[in-house]
Formats: structure tokens, C-alpha cells, sequence
């Protein structure tokens, strides 16, 4: 079975991509799957890659790769020199990109133009998860509840006392449409929310100003089954350390000890199953299928809320997506093999 495995992308997640697809190629049983390494680069070129010893090659001119609308996973290699050229047929595509263009609905949209089956989540669940202003009102209106937040536009900002009467201080300011914390803030004071704005305009129009939760940070991975029956795996639990603040992308990709994860996270049973009824409600709210990763806060008098889904949730060394599934009797391989299952059925 030949599976394209797209990574890097236009997205402020490139670099965490290239992480996550470095494990995805390493698990990919060359036995079962003949695994084609498509680089996205920044500009949005599908540049033929290669992965040998472990290392996933991130060419910068080549091959450049293009579906074949209504083909089938028809493929057209253009060489840098020399003709172009119908490549094998690629049975289904494995998008391993993260946030804008890639986890958004955008290259599940062009797979389905394509005729060319994927692995995860589609269109619809793509582009509603990744939107934090349009999936906090689905959730809200399927009854999960999520934090207080209030959108704010380009060119409309409220002030900050505004938002406090509100949501009270301190606030978080994120990019409607970001994953991984990029541009994300906790702002305190009116001289932190000018900048805060600032930089988080610089990632998308649309942004939320969030009510801080304080609240033990809880992960559940889903993964839907061909038949659409919904497996919910055991809870994980991310205890960022002290002196990040929040769980930001210093925390997650750059410090080594940046956080701990717990797998599976110690939770009252009653409340562990509770979740995880919500993380399927969530999914389904969403309109998701295929997979996605849930994320919870939970509150010291056990109340939780949903803070957001991630329809193609990192795979690097210290994601919880697969650890969470390992610890629930799911391995690695096997749910590569779940997911190619459920993209061709
Ligand atoms: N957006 C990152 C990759 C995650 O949610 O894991
Ligand atoms: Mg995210």
C-alpha cells in the first residue's frame, strides 16, 4: 500500500511538523507500506522527500510533486530538469501538517477533488476545530462546556477594562486559527494586551480573549473506527513546569523539561468516564472523524471544560496523542494501521 506522507507546510507548525512526520515515517511498517515523503515548504511546494536512518529530508528544490484532480491518487512529478511524469498511483495520503493549509480542511478538501483517500479527520471537522471562535459555539450549543471568551476582529479591538468586567484578569489572548501556542499571551495589565494584540494580529484577523482557567491540563485521543464507532482512549495529563507560566511552545517543543506527561493522568474513575463522554460529544459536535486529540481543563472541584480539539494532534516524542493510545492498548503501529483502515473505507 502506498501511502503519501505529507509534512512541513505553510503554517507557523512547520518545524513541528517535521517532528511529528519523523515519527509517523518510523512507524510505518515497510513490510506493509510503501511510505512516499512529500515535503511541503513554506511557500506551499509538494517537493518529492526521502527518509533514510531515521532522517526525513527537507529538500528545498527537486521533484515538485501535483494531484491529479479526479485521479485517483494520480500524481504528476515535475523534475527541476527534464519531462514531467505520472508517478505510481498513491493509495491514500497521510497529511501530517499542523494548524493553517494543512489541518484546516484546505488539504482535505484538495484529497477529495483529488479522488485520493486520507487518513483522519475531513473537511468539515477540519475547518471547524481548527477555528477557536466557530468551535467554541458548536461545543456551546452541543452543551460542552467551554471558557469564557469574547472574538475580537481586526480593527475592533475592545479595551482591556472592557474585557475584564467581562472575564476578570488575568486574560489569555490567542489567534482564532494557530495551534502549538504561537502568538498566544496571558496579559495582565492594559501595557502586556498592546502587545499581546499585536503579535497575535500578526498570526490571524480573528482572535479570542480568553478567560484563564486554572485547571489540571487533560488530554484524551480519539479515533474513529471504518464502521464510525468511536474509540476514547485513557486520559493524559500535561503538568507544564513552574517556570514557563503556561503550557507554551517553549514548553511543549524547546525545553526538554518543559513539562511532564502522565499517562494515564490519576483520575477519580467517575470522573475519567465523565471526560470521557465529552470527548466524544466534542468530536462529534465538531462534525470530526477520523481522529483528534481532546483537551480538557479540569478544576479542583472535579468540573471540567473542553479548551479545544486538534484534528491532526502532534506526533513528536513528547506528544500525547500516541502516548495516550499506547497506554489504552492501542501501539503506535496499529493506529497507523487504524487510520489507514478508516481512510479507505
Ligand atoms: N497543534 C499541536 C501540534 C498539537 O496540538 O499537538
Ligand atoms: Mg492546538
Amino acid at each position: 500500500l502506498r501511502i503519501g506522507v505529507l509534512f512541513g507546510g505553510r503554517s507557523a507548525e512547520h518545524e513541528v511538523s517535521l517532528l511529528s512526520a519523523t515519527n509517523v515515517m518510523a512507524a510505518l511498517d515497510p513490510a506493509k507500506y510503501d511510505a512516499v515523503p512529500i515535503f511541503v515548504t513554506r511557500e506551499g511546494q509538494w517537493l518529492l522527500s526521502s527518509f533514510e536512518r531515521g532522517v526525513l529530508a527537507t529538500p528545498s528544490a527537486g521533484t515538485q510533486l501535483c494531484l491529479v484532480p479526479g485521479g485517483r491518487g494520480r500524481m504528476l512529478a515535475l523534475p527541476a530538469s527534464g519531462a514531467a511524469h505520472e508517478l505510481p498511483a498513491i493509495d491514500i495520503l497521510f497529511p501530517v501538517l499542523h494548524g493553517l493549509h494543512g489541518e484546516d480542511g484546505a488539504v482535505q478538501g484538495l484529497a477529495e477533488v483529488a479522488r485520493m483517500p486520507l487518513a483522519g479527520c475531513g473537511i468539515l471537522g477540519s475547518a471547524t476545530a481548527l477555528d477557536k471562535d466557530i468551535a467554541k459555539r458548536l461545543l456551546k450549543a452541543a452543551g460542552v462546556p467551554v471558557a469564557r471568551s469574547v472574538t475580537i476582529d481586526e480593527g475592533a479591538a475592545p479595551s482591556l477594562a472592557e474585557l475584564e468586567d467581562q472575564l476578570g484578569l488575568p486574560i489569555f489572548i490567542k489567534p482564532a486559527r494557530q495551534g502549538s501556542s504561537v502568538g498566544v499571551a496571558k496579559v495582565n495589565a492594559s501595557q502586556e494586551f498592546d502587545r499581546a494584540l499585536t503579535e497575535a494580529f500578526q498570526h490571524d484577523r480573528k482572535l479570542l480573549a480568553e478567560e484563564f482557567v486554572r485547571g489540571r491540563e487533560i488530554e484524551y485521543s480519539v479515533l474513529e473506527s471504518p464502521k464510525g464507532e468511536l474509540f476514547v482512549s485513557r486520559p493524559g495529563e500535561i503538568v507544564p513546569a513552574e517556570s514557563h507560566g503556561f503550557y507554551n511552545y517553549n514548553a511543549k517543543y524547546i525545553d526538554e523539561n518543559g513539562a511532564a506527561l502522565i499517562v494515564p493522568a490519576d483520575l477519580p474513575p467517575e470522573v475519567e468516564e465523565a471526560m470521557r463522554g465529552m470527548a466524544a460529544r466534542a468530536f462529534r459536535a465538531l462534525g470530526c472523524d477520523g481522529m483528534a486529540r481532546v483537551d480538557f481543563f479540569l478544576m479542583p472541584d472535579t468540573s471540567f471544560l473542553i479548551n479545544e480539539l486538534n484534528t491532526i494532534p502532534g506526533f513528536t516524542n513528547i506528544s500525547m496523542y500516541a502516548k495516550a493510545m499506547t497506554a489504552s492498548g492501542v501501539s503506535y503501529p496499529e493506529l497507523i494501521d487504524r487510520l489507514v483502515a478508516h481512510g479507505l473505507a
